[in-house]
């Protein structure tokens, strides 16, 4: 179906978009990747944009815009205070959102710092269906504790469910039950669930938890990065939305909340950007106070103006039908054209990534030597592509499963390109016994996967030298 509801004859689904402006990528040799990846200490994080030949370390802020966001780019207002482009920005987002109070900042995480930082302190707990490794770093910087509650089906990856993404909501009587409402200050639900596998929340879940907050009067806040693209999938697979649109469900999920935090850099559209909205006016005051103090004016919170109106048209964007239909089918090619070939990977392919099963894929390694990060290594060795491991590096005792996330920008890579990722992919799976586990060498105290220092854990192979 195309916007006005035409059927189409076809059953090729499309890039909808033409190419305007290309960025040539470049072509390195197996001996080269070998040399860039020892100089990064193995972690794909420290390897130069510039030696990745495909990138999928991530969907976050490496989208492309389109022309109406470029355009709106030039009609940014640069003004300190009162900019006309917040004035589009959170009209926009009000739109959709629906929450009183709108906070722009320079990303997803400036947005949990003030959040947690308002809501928190030591000795709290915040429950959530998987809190992303930021989400949960800025709540244990506070001396909170974050829990995670997914269904027990989202810790399989085999397993099918249309809605892995759901929190458990007996879990979560049951953690407020133990600890004390007192101790939780807010409960989150992150739409899309990207750790748990950019698994989608179910409007049943979310109505769900919304009752159980509002019995013990405890706020929800949604984590909502991946928001157009869970409303994709209520669409096609919860009952009685079919005739919905995108942006009608996104408002109803919404308005079961108290207010959300937000990366713009991913359903945002934009290469930069976020925000923190709240429907409670004494919260958002002391939010600002905190803005003002790291992220600048309450008006454009740490972005430029032109950065507000690329988010203004990018997050409604975001929720175009023949946008979404592409972006979670073209997700779902890559991920049914491996798993068909037996390579494990998290069921169903989720919205934003394919996420391969390290622990299956590679059962030789335990979790100590970093199956996940082995894997992403190989990959690039084998083909040039980045990927990043979410598991035991980036997680510590805290992770649930060995995942490798092979994350697709929004709008940027063509079929033959994922094709390409395929090839290299199923490479890799043919030569998996010869992989060898990774050996930490070096750690930060916060977020260490971004820093951290490897080295393979047995001799020197062929296949990580
Ligand atoms: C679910 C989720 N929450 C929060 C964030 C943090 O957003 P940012 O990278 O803009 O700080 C991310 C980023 O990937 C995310 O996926």
């Amino acid at each position: 179906m195309n916007t006005e509801g035409t059927t189409m004859l076809t059953r090729t689904v499309i890039e909808p978009f033409r190419i305007k402006s290309v960025e040539p990528i470049r072509w390195t040799t197996r001996a080269q990747r070998e040399k860039f990846l020892r100089a990064a200490h193995y972690n794909l994080f420290l390897v130069p944009a510039k030696d990745v030949l495909i990138d999928l370390l991530t969907d976050s802020g490496t989208g492309a815009m389109s022309t109406r966001q470029w355009a709106a780019v030039m009609m940014g207002d640069e003004s300190y205070a009162g900019s006309r482009s917040f004035d589009h920005f959170r009209a926009s987002i009000q739109d959709i959102f629906g929450y009183q109070h709108v906070i722009p900042t320079h990303q997803g995480r400036a947005a949990e710092r003030i959040l947690f930082s308002v809501m928190c302190k030591k000795g709290d707990v915040v429950p959530n269906n998987t809190h992303f490794d930021t989400t949960r770093a800025n709540i244990e910087f506070v001396g909170a504790e974050a829990v995670d509650i997914p269904i027990a089906e989202a810790r399989q990856p085999a397993t099918q469910h249309p809605f892995k993404g759901n929190l458990d909501v007996i879990a979560l009587e049951e953690l407020i039950a133990r600890v004390g409402r007192e101790r939780i200050p807010l409960v989150m639900l992150t739409v899309t669930n990207n750790s748990g596998g950019g698994q989608p929340v179910s409007m049943a879940n979310a109505r769900a938890v919304g009752a159980v907050c509002r019995k013990h009067g405890i706020p929800l806040y949604f984590d909502a990065c991946r928001f157009a693209e869970n409303a994709y999938f209520i669409k096609v697979r919860e009952e009685d939305y079919a005739s919905r649109t995108p942006k009608q469900i996104a408002q109803e999920m919404f308005a079961l909340g108290d207010g959300c935090t937000m990366s713009a850099k991913k359903d945002g559209m934009a290469n930069i950007g976020g925000f923190l909205c709240t429907n409670d006016a004494v919260l958002a005051g002391q939010e600002k106070e905190l803005l003002i103090l790291t992220e600048g004016y309450p008006t454009y919170g740490g972005l430029a103006g032109r950065d507000l109106e690329a988010i203004a048209v990018g997050v409604q964007e975001s929720l175009e039908e023949d946008y979404l239909k592409y972006r979670i089918a073209s997700t779902a090619y890559l991920g049914n054209h491996i798993s068909e070939r037996g390579v494990p990977i998290v069921q169903p392919p989720g919205g934003h990534a394919i996420y391969l099963d390290a622990r299956a894929f590679l059962p030789q390694i335990p979790p100590d030597e970093f199956p996940g990060a082995a894997l992403a290594a190989e990959l690039y060795l084998e083909g040039g592509i980045r990927s990043v491991e979410i598991g035991s590096l980036m997680f510590g005792a805290a992770a649930q499963m060995e995942l490798v996330r092979l994350a697709i920008p929004r709008r940027v890579y063509t079929q033959s390109h994922i094709d390409y990722v395929i090839e290299v992919i199923l490479a890799v799976w043919a030569n998996r016994e010869q992989i060898h586990g990774m050996r930490l060498t070096f750690e930060a105290p916060f977020l260490r996967h971004f820093t951290a220092h490897l080295e393979p854990a047995t001799c020197p192979t062929p296949a990580l030298p």
